[in-house]
């Protein structure tokens, strides 16, 4: 294990295994729909990767970056769009593919951003689900399918950074608290 990490949440074989889950639930669902699969940048795209190609049916792909965070461990309460979609989602399933869901804030702006875009239908699957850290006004705010819900730890690895490291580890680990303090 990696000196920086205090624990190791989600080892790699267990997100796999998951992700595979995942993507039975998600063919079911989406069969014949052709989804549009939006991956929210940067921390969605190693779940993106890999749940894309367990999913059997065909689809199409995009990306959204947008920004939350900032180089802070906590939420910022603004939505930043870094990048928007490359097409337009008329009548299109879209699923939103995030990394985690912490106060509500990123998923809800997007919803509300394709609330004026006219999709067939908009859902999102996401890795990691914190619901301790939802704020009181996103308390609503609820992916349609969760990989793990998760304690309140800093975690980074598999897409999830502190201050742009350690995405590329390919489990789910605990950050130290001296990283950031
Ligand atoms: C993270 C994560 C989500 C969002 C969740 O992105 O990927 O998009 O924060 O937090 P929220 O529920 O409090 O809005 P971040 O802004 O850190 O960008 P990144 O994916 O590029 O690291």
């Amino acid at each position: 294990m990696e000196s920086f990490i205090e624990e190791v949440l989600l080892s790699k074989e267990a997100l796999q295994q998951r992700i595979q889950e995942l993507g039975r639930e998600l063919t079911q669902e989406y069969a014949g729909k052709r989804p549009l699969l939006v991956c929210v940048l940067k921390g969605g795209m190693p779940f993106m990767a890999a749940l894309m190609q367990e999913i059997a049916t065909e689809l199409s792909i995009d990306f959204m970056a947008v920004s939350s965070y900032g180089n802070q461990t906590q939420s910022s309460g603004e939505v930043e769009i870094l990048k928007d979609l490359s097409q337009p989602v008329t009548g299109r399933h879209v699923l939103f593919v995030e990394d985690i869901v912490d106060t509500g804030l990123t998923l809800k702006y997007l919803y509300n951003l394709m609330d004026s875009r006219d999709a067939a239908s908009v859902k999102t699957v996401c890795l990691l689900d914190k619901p301790a850290r939802r704020s009181p006004q996103h308390q609503g705010v609820q992916p349609d399918w969760v990989g793990f819900e998760i304690p309140d730890e800093f975690v980074v690895g598999f897409g999830l950074d502190y201050q742009e490291r350690y995405r590329n580890l390919p489990y789910i680990g605990v950050l130290k608290h001296e990283i950031y303090e």
